[in-house]
């Protein structure tokens, strides 16, 4: 669990703002800082269950001290097994390994990704400590994860958000880069760093709960 989280509290006035009128309007926000250049387009939040064709979330690696800090929300240590689910060149999931000890998945549509990955894996020396699988993050198993990564776009965090309550125990992380679940998940934790804001949440016995409760 995130131990120094500041909770839903901290959010800003204006980010407050934001995700209630999120809530309200059931319009899409534009992402906080989002890629460059890729606009969200606006439209309604969905039940869960409802399928939507997604944009397609563009390779764009997060800056390693980004990670680093992404790491330290997630608080995570040797015991962790830590999933990116698009995780480009492995970065996240390989400095989790070396710099924490911990173990990890990182799951990429994209074949030329999971070959980056794996040969970065091998020169960090963590090819024993980590996985890299082409695959695509709605069809993949992530249950064993006690943390989960995210640089997405926030109508993919939307949708992935019923999934992630589901498959993950209680007092699993998530830790996502740029882009928040709206109001139906509010954040934790909310860091800022230079362009970038990180949102931070843990899986809660209530989440399982309602989601149980759902077809
Ligand atoms: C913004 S990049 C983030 C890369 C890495 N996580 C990082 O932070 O450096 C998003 C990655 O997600 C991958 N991706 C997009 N949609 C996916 C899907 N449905 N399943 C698996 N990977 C996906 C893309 O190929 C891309 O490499």
């Amino acid at each position: 669990m995130f131990d120094y989280h500041p909770g839903y509290q901290s959010i800003s006035h204006t980010e407050r703002h934001q995700i209630s009128s999120l809530h309200g309007r059931r319009t899409l926000l534009r992402g906080a800082a989002g890629f460059a250049g890729l606009a969200l387009a606006p439209g309604l939040i969905l039940p869960a269950r409802a399928r939507q064709p997604l944009p397609k979330v563009p390779y764009v690696s997060t800056p390693q001290d980004i990670v680093d800090r992404m790491l330290t929300m997630a608080q995570v240590e040797k015991h962790d097994m830590v999933y990116d689910l698009g995780c480009g060149d492995g970065r996240i999931v390989i400095s989790a390994a070396s710099r924490r000890g911990a173990r990890g998945v990182g799951i990429d549509l994209d074949s030329e990704r999971i070959r980056e990955a794996n040969a970065n894996a091998r020169l960090a020396g963590v090819q024993e400590r980590v996985r890299f699988r082409q695959a695509d993050l709605f069809h993949t198993d992530f249950s064993p994860a006690t943390v989960v990564m995210l640089y997405l776009l926030f109508e993919v965090n939307l949708q992935l958000m019923p999934q992630l309550w589901r498959q993950l125990r209680v007092g699993a992380r998530v830790v996502s880069h740029d882009f928040h679940m709206g109001a139906q998940w509010p954040p934790e934790q909310i860091v800022r760093i230079r362009d970038k804001t990180l949102y931070g949440w843990t899986i809660t016995p209530e989440l399982k709960q309602e989601i149980a409760g759902r077809p």
